[in-house]
């Protein structure tokens, strides 16, 4: 197997142009309104359904021994060692009320690793994309994470998950963060969150709760443009947590959110 990590980026930016385009075509005018009226179809379901199946079909044109990781296709084995971990709509509940902050996410992972991503935003025209060893762009601009002079000048993003339980606990971490920090953002896509940091448009980033699909892209995107991307106490970002910032500013963010019992087991 000798695809490199460029080749697997290529044919990810393709799947992820159609999946877009799908979505921006396809999303119905008052799609918001149909949804609130609580319509016994879930459109959003759908289209993230549709969206994901042509994303597959479009990899496997040229890959068809690999496997899959998806929101809504669920895991399929393959035999190549290259596996791609999608999320067709990252930012669903934007997407769903027309907020232009939502994207196609896609990363190739080879042996394990995570080598390339592009997380696509159609309706902002951007594309964020990374490679293993090589950097992240924003089309063609090269990205480098921003160093702020310490958490209170750090603007930070973060994310909820759906669960009432866990979105109280995150409500007081965040209570407990907003008086250190420059401000808090919640853009509502995971994905971009991470390019987002990678970009300097926000300093840091954390989220407990995340799915592998949510952020294999982003994370490695804000890697490659510098920023440390981990979950506590030097284990891997995973669904227990997932904090992004530049090398100076992940101490002290890390270990503000630590004291305030973002690391507890239990959240
Ligand atoms: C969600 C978004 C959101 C984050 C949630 C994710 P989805 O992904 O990334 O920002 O806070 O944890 O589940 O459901 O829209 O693909």
């Amino acid at each position: 197997e000798s695809v490199t990590a460029r080749e697997l980026l290529e044919i990810g930016r393709a799947a992820a142009a159609e999946a877009g385009k799908l979505l921006v075509e396809g999303r119905p005018a008052d799609l918001g309104v149909a949804q609130t009226k609580s319509s016994p179809t879930d459109v959003v379901t759908e289209m993230d359904t549709a969206a994901e199946l042509a994303i597959r079909a479009a990899i496997r044109r040229y890959r068809p021994e690999d496997g899959f990781l998806g929101e809504e296709g669920g895991s399929e084995a393959g035999t190549s060692g290259v596996r791609w971990i999608v999320d067709p709509i990252d930012g669903t509940v934007n997407y769903l009320y027309g907020r232009p902050a939502w994207a196609v996410s896609i990363a190739a992972e080879a042996d394990g690793e995570t080598v390339a991503g592009v997380v696509l935003a159609p309706q902002l025209g951007e594309e964020f994309t990374g490679v293993r060893g090589e950097g992240s762009w924003l089309g063609v601009r090269r990205l480098r994470v921003a160093e702020p002079e310490g958490l209170a000048k750090a603007l930070v993003a973060t994310g909820f998950g759906y669960q009432a339980r866990r979105r109280e606990v995150q409500g007081r971490i965040v209570a407990g963060l907003i008086g250190q920090v420059r401000d808090i953002r919640r853009g509502g896509s995971a994905a971009l969150d991470l390019c987002f940091v990678a970009a300097g448009r926000a300093d840091g980033y954390f989220e407990r709760g995340t799915n592998p699909w949510d952020h294999a892209a982003g994370a490695l995107i804000a890697q490659e443009a510098g920023a440390r991307v981990e979950g506590f106490h030097g284990a891997p970002a995973s669904e227990a947590m997932v904090l992004a910032a530049g090398t100076a500013l992940f101490p002290a963010l890390h270990d503000a959110l630590a004291a305030l019992g973002a690391d507890d087991r239990d959240y």
